[in-house]
């Protein structure tokens, strides 16, 4: 921490940094967990210059409508920086490194680089070349000794990847360029306090662990309504769909936490292999229903003959012997009456069953943000996902896509409950 820090923004005129990053760094400044000297550099195609960055976030900010504190807004806005680039060109990534270097140069000191993609996964391979060709994944040394204490890292948002196939060609090649300490998989799912407590309640207490079985438990829900629609992000949603948009990686995960064994110790290694374990024994069962919310395909950049989906309810087992028969139902969708995140756990023989409430408003999310980016400063990989995990979560997802992709769409209207359609 007494180290000077950069955080380069890839895509910061996107929905991510202006809906939920600028405010978390803010948050995290104002509340002390930046060192002193820290730069966040944004880097977009739109030229502008740092002035009209820092309005750009300030606006970020401000539109949160929650009080701010102005001195420290003030004192947070003059360490915004800007460059222009083009995401695509090597040149972009050559000024980028001009620039890193003579920030550097007046500091006097390396500074250790985080490098955050906020942007589509169709940029990822191009990014992950440059910085690896321009070799800005090599952390600096202005003397002697340097090399051994910056760092330099790379923080890669969801989805990673499209299927597969997609996934594992990334993969492949994030890991010749990088090592595994550097690059840091978000789902900020995880980064939840309620998502957190999950192992905390099951593992802290010795009265539910003995009941955590196929014996007693009947069936588990995992549930993820929204009441947002797709807003300005059609085109990225229409690409990806309610599956792989919060499947493949939030509730994936809430299932992994929900169902894994007690991790031998409470440590990164441990806790990813006990996650791990439960996704590479995930199978898909059934689909019950694939939807789509009226009035989708009028979006803002959605196809007009769009075969998205916006809601599934769908059938998944877990194939190890604590599991065995037990019915895993992952349910989601977007335009619905409630925004509602929870994980239902039913009882065999008993009318009762436990609920787990996760909450999704936007308070939680920034705290989520700000712990995504603390722990990404402190190089804790606890609460990102494992490549491991990443593959396995694909695995079962191109799966289902295969087998699903020709059951009709079941049209609902907004604001219709979860249990109507
Ligand atoms: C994101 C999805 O990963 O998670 C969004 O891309 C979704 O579509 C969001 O709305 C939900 O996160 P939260 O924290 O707002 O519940």
């Amino acid at each position: 921490m007494h180290r000077p820090l950069t955080i380069v923004v890839f895509g910061t005129t996107g929905d991510l940094y202006q809906n939920k990053l600028a405010t978390a760094l803010f948050d995290l400044f104002s509340s002390g967990f930046l060192p002193a000297k820290f730069t966040i550099l944004g880097f977009a195609r739109k030229p502008l210059a740092d002035l009209e960055f820092r309005k750009f976030s300030e606006a970020a900010i401000k539109k949160r409508g929650k009080k701010i504190n102005k001195t420290k807004l003030v004192a947070f806005l003059k360490h915004l920086e800007y460059i222009q680039g083009d995401l695509n060109s090597i040149e972009s990534f050559k000024n980028l490194r001009l620039k890193l270097a003579s920030n550097d140069k007046k500091n006097g000191a390396c500074s250790n680089k985080l490098f955050y993609l906020a942007v589509p996964p169709t940029f990822y391979r191009s990014i992950f070349q440059s910085i690896s060709k321009t070799g800005l994944s090599v952390p600096c040394a202005t003397k002697e000794g340097d090399k051994k204490c910056t760092w330099t890292r790379i923080l890669v948002e969801k989805p990673f990847g499209q299927d597969i196939k997609e996934a594992e060609n990334l993969d492949k090649m994030l890991g010749k360029l990088f090592d595994e300490s550097q690059i840091f998989r978000i789902d900020h799912y995880l980064a939840k306090e309620a998502v957190q407590n999950i192992l905390n309640f099951r593992f802290n207490n010795g009265i539910f662990e003995p009941l955590w079985n196929n014996k007693k438990i009947e069936k588990v829900r995992i549930v993820f309504h929204e009441n947002n629609n797709v807003s300005n992000r059609g085109a990225f949603y229409d690409d990806l769909g309610a599956l792989r948009d919060v499947g493949q990686n939030h509730m994936l995960q809430l299932l992994a936490l929900i169902a894994m064994d007690n991790p031998a110790q409470m440590n990164k290694k441990e806790i990813h292999a006990a996650r791990q374990m439960i996704l590479e024994n995930t199978k898909f069962r059934n689909v019950l229903v694939r939807g789509q919310y009226e009035g989708y395909l009028n979006e803002k950049d959605v196809k007009g003959d769009s075969n998205t989906e916006t809601f599934f309810r769908l059938n998944v087992s877990i194939n190890i012997p604590r599991w065995k028969g037990v019915c895993f139902e992952l349910e989601s969708g977007k335009a619905l009456a409630n925004g509602e995140v929870f994980i239902e756990v039913y009882f065999k023989n008993i009318n009762a069953h436990l609920t787990f409430s996760i909450s999704s408003n936007e308070g939680v999310t920034y705290d989520a943000y700000e712990k995504v980016l603390y722990d990404a400063i402190l190089g804790d990989q606890t609460l990102f996902v494992s490549t491991k995990e990443i593959m396995s979560e694909w695995v079962l997802i191109t799966d289902i896509i295969k087998k699903w992709q020709k059951i009709p769409l079941v049209i609902y209207k907004k604001g219709s409950k979860g249990e109507d359609i």
